[in-house]
């Protein structure tokens, strides 16, 4: 019987020890979470993908953006303060696509997942990108997952 337990309590620390030795060497949700989209916009400068991210800002996105996307003039604007100016984005393309997915419900920004695929949001992402002002960035590793 303490033999048994012996034996029990020796598997249980080499399958401890095995999890601590091999977590740095595969480490997959955090490299998932990290890859989950790429660190800059691959449909940047693109001029079919632009026109058609255009066109999809003008649809869903003006009315609380703006037509500079400055979020200055917008229909549910002024002092509610609504829509951020995203032509000064600075978190990067990664976190732009989670932002755009999941919205921030509890400010008003409504998630964009079920209308939008990924392809269409780096779409209006490409155009964005061309208004971006002094401050924006567009590049980086995900923060936000
Ligand atoms: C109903 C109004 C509304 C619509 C429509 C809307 N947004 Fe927003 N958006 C907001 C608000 C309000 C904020 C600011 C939230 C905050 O203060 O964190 C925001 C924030 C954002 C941010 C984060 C900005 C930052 O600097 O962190 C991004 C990116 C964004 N919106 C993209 C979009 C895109 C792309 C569309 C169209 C597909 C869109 N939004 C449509 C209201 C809206």
């Amino acid at each position: 019987m303490t033999q048994h337990l012996h034996l029990q309590r020796s598997l249980f620390f080499a399958a401890l020890f095995i999890v601590f030795a091999t977590l740095p060497i595969t480490n997959w949700s955090i490299v998932q979470a990290e890859d989950a989209y790429p660190r800059s916009n691959p449909l940047a400068g693109d001029k079919a993908a632009i026109e058609n991210g255009t066109r999809l800002y003008f649809k869903w996105c003006v009315a609380c953006h703006g037509n500079a996307a400055d979020g200055e003039g917008t229909r549910f604007g002024g002092s509610w303060g609504y829509g951020a100016n995203l032509t000064k984005f600075w978190r990067g393309y990664c976190d732009f696509v989670v932002i755009v997915l999941n919205g921030r419900t509890d400010k008003m920004m409504p998630p964009w997942g079920g209308v939008l695929e990924e392809e269409e949001i780096s779409q209006v992402g490409a155009f964005l990108e061309t208004l971006a002002a002094e401050g924006s960035n567009w590049t980086g590793r995900c923060t936000l997952l």
